[in-house]
């Protein structure tokens, strides 16, 4: 598929898309890093509401400054005005948001907020984060990844910490693209059985493997190692931190770790917490490709972008 025939409705969930639609939306998004004067007008006159229930830096700044170059209008909406739902219904927020504004990003709490935002809204609705899924992170972790393999059906991707919505992404995403993934994770901390299963059916369609597991020692041959916070927003909770930093140490992300794996990248979404799930050596180091992942959310949400106006 060429990069002018990808479309999108709505981006809410890494398993609406196909290998094809995949690949046509990072070849698209490098394609906007290179030549980002060619898609300055595709927004002109549009404006983009977000909502943000938690907080964010790079989701809310790349979102802005990627909708700037691309001539739009892009307007923060935090907090102020309470939970989705509370104030006042998230099918009334996505009508009266539909009212002023061409597309909406929006980072909740819940996946319900996102599919009720997008069964209700008449414009685009774009998933900026949820409990379940992260699939603008995904997508512009493959654009990372493409970057720097020259043929991502041959990397193999492991994936060592806490099974969440960062994880749930590159894991469905690895699976449709044909990429070897393997999650490795503390007893208690797997992904949902649902999305498992939806996994396994994607890698046995693209004849990809996938492999779960608690054993920190299945980690061995792998090009990139891939983690994330031990607790993600919203799961605070003080009074377990010791047993959760206790839990998950074996599982950090080091330079032990990735020479055992002869693994060439480590990726990281962040906001990183130093030496919790990865050492801040190995995040400052040259294998650490962290920073180039951050601004390919920009480009990648640009290519959703591009995709959702091109109807
Ligand atoms: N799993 C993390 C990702 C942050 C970008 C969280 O949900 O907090």
């Amino acid at each position: 598929m060429s990069k002018e025939l990808i479309q999108l409705s709505n981006f809410l969930a890494d398993d609406q898309l196909t290998k094809s639609e995949l690949l046509a939306l990072i070849e698209l998004a490098i394609n906007i890093k290179k030549n980002p004067e060619d898609y300055n007008q595709v927004l002109a006159g549009k404006s983009v509401a977000m909502i943000f229930e938690k907080p964010s830096l790079r989701t809310h700044v790349s979102f802005d400054m990627g909708i700037n170059k691309l001539g739009g209008h892009a307007l923060y909406l935090g907090q102020q005005n309470g939970k989705l739902g509370e104030r006042e219904r998230v099918s009334d927020y996505a009508k009266n948001l539909s009212c002023f504004a061409d597309a909406i990003v929006a980072r909740v709490f819940s996946h319900e907020s996102i599919k009720g935002l997008a069964e209700h809204a008449s414009v685009p609705v774009v998933n900026a984060l949820c409990d379940l899924y992260h699939p603008c992170q995904a997508l512009a972790d493959f654009v990372t990844l493409s970057e720097n393999y020259p043929d991502l059906s041959q990397v193999k991707l492991a994936y060592v910490g806490d099974g969440n919505n960062v994880s749930n992404s590159l894991m469905i995403m690895a699976a449709t693209l044909g990429v070897d993934f393997t999650l490795v994770c503390p007893q208690g901390c797997e992904p949902e059985q649902g999305l498992i299963e939806k996994t396994q059916k994607l890698a046995q369609a693209s004849g990809s493997k996938f492999i779960l597991t608690n054993d920190i020692d299945a980690i061995g041959q792998q090009d990139v190692i891939y983690t994330d916070t031990w607790v993600s927003m919203g799961d605070e909770d003080p009074s377990k931190k010791a047993a959760v930093l206790a839990k998950f140490a074996p599982y950090q992300v080091n330079h032990a770790l990735m020479a055992k794996a002869q693994a060439t990248t480590v990726l990281h979404c962040q906001p990183a917490h130093l030496e919790e799930e990865i050492t801040t050596e190995l995040f400052d180091s040259e294998l650490s490709k962290v920073f180039q992942q951050a601004e390919n959310r920009m480009w990648a949400q640009n290519a959703v972008l591009v995709a959702l106006f091109s109807n």
